[in-house]
């Protein structure tokens, strides 16, 4: 397995392009099974997760090839309407093909992601919004199977929780159902507007997404189409965090700053200076920063839990008190005690951690568990003084594109090895 070794305390200067969001393209890439021929993706992540997808639209009988950061994904011909589990297994969100198979095939069977290193990740929102438009599904030994017997049917859907997945999965499933399909209490997040601007331009008639309230009207089918994924936005906040960790100053480029708007103002409490412009932003960082006080996670527009860790090893050499409030996932804070072992200072109480910040911290070796505190521990060893190690490298690189060797056109002294 490989492991980042980072040699810390050097400033970043330099002009970073913010790669493809990954959780825009995973539900984009399961969305073009109901396209039916060739879709041209731009701006897709070279990422772990992305080959999981297409190993899963493969394995289906479609067909798939990269080039460069476009992949062109033929729907055309499939074979099966089942997914084996080592490959449901690969990544939680696979779970996001279920309502893109069963309105291609009426079919579908899956085994149950389940559980994960955030903690039980429960998928009960997305399978009773699909029972309502009209599919059985059968849970049974770890199993799905799922089948429409006439046609899925429009339906009014009310979320009790803001799901991000159950909102995309009841989107596709609804793109070509028969009525019209309304989503009170949907997920707001610009992956759910990106997603529907995947589906609208292949013919879908998708209104206010990205808003409480999305009214899906089924159309009879899609046609392939060509989209570019937006900019990661949790990438681009991870490095600011590290611009903002290192004393660094950084130009951002291909960024939409209004996916960033609960991020930069913690950024600006911190101390940065940051300027907009268009698709470009600036990010120069003091000598010491100050702690940003509070940081709780929300679903958007509120502070991202996905930011939650990058910026929690910000805040660890920030001077004063931050103190985090994880609202979204149970078991979020399996980067603390590797932070502490940088020398961070920071205690959790159940969804609380509070971060007293240091004047430095240490180099050390380290092991990530999950993918954003991954990011969260390369962040600390790039402020840390001395030679660190950190392994997991396998959870970062699910979410990040080629990161030492952008972080090493920044300046940073990280190799991977
Ligand atoms: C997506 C993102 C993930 C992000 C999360 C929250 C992708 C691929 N992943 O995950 O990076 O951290 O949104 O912004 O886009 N829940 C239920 N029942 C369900 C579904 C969800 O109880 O059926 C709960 C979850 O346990 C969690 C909360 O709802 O506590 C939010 O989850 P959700 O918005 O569904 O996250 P994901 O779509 O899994």
């Amino acid at each position: 397995m490989a492991v980042y070794v980072v040699d810390g305390g050097k400033r970043l200067s330099g002009e970073v392009k913010i790669q493809g969001s990954k959780n825009s393209a995973l539900p984009i890439l399961a969305a073009t099974l109901l396209c039916k021929g060739e879709c041209v993706l731009f701006n897709c992540p070279r990422l772990s997760d992305v080959d999981a997808s297409l190993s899963i639209l493969r394995y289906i009988g479609c067909k798939a090839r990269r080039e460069d950061s476009t992949l062109i994904v033929d729907t055309g011909s499939v074979e099966r309407f089942e997914i084996p589990p080592e490959l449901m297994h690969r990544m939680r969100s696979s779970i996001i093909f279920l309502g893109a198979m069963i309105a291609r095939f009426g079919r579908a069977r899956m085994s149950f992601p389940g559980g994960c290193e955030l903690g039980p990740r429960p998928i009960d929102l997305h399978l009773s919004a699909l029972r309502e438009m009209g599919a059985e599904i059968n849970e049974e030994h770890g199993e799905l199977d799922c089948v429409v017997n006439d046609t899925l049917r429009g339906a009014s859907l009310s979320l009790p929780i803001p799901s991000v997945g159950a909102t995309e999965n009841i989107m596709i499933a609804a793109a070509t159902a028969r009525g019209t399909t309304v989503i009170s209490n949907a997920a707001r997040e610009p992956e759910i507007v990106d997603l529907a601007d995947f589906l609208n331009a292949c013919g879908a008639k998708i209104h206010g997404a990205g808003e409480s309230t999305v009214v899906i009207d089924g159309v009879r089918d899609l046609k392939p189409a060509s989209h570019a994924i937006i900019p990661d936005r949790i990438v681009a906040a991870t490095l600011m965090a590290a611009a903002a960790a290192t004393g660094s100053n950084i130009h951002f480029t291909g960024i939409i700053p209004a996916h960033l708007e609960s991020v930069i103002p913690v950024f600006r409490d911190a101390g940065c200076e940051i300027a907009l412009s268009g698709e470009g932003m600036r990010l120069s960082a003091p000598y010491r920063l100050r702690s940003p006080k509070l940081i709780r996670t929300m679903p958007y527009p509120g502070f991202p839990t996905d930011a939650q860790a990058p910026v929690m090893s910000m805040a660890a050499v920030a001077d004063g008190m931050t103190v985090f409030v994880e609202n979204m996932f149970l078991s979020r804070y399996s980067h603390v005690s590797e932070l502490c072992r940088l020398g961070a200072d920071i205690r959790v109480e159940g969804k609380v951690a509070v971060v007293d910040g240091v004047k430095r911290l240490l180099s050390a070796k380290v092991r990530a568990h999950d993918l954003r505190g991954a990011a969260a521990l390369v962040v600390a060893a790039l402020c840390a003084r001395g030679q660190s190690e950190i392994s997991g490298i396998e959870y970062l690189e699910r979410g990040y594109e080629d990161f030492e060797l952008v972080l090493s056109s920044l300046g940073a002294d990280v190799k991977k090895i």
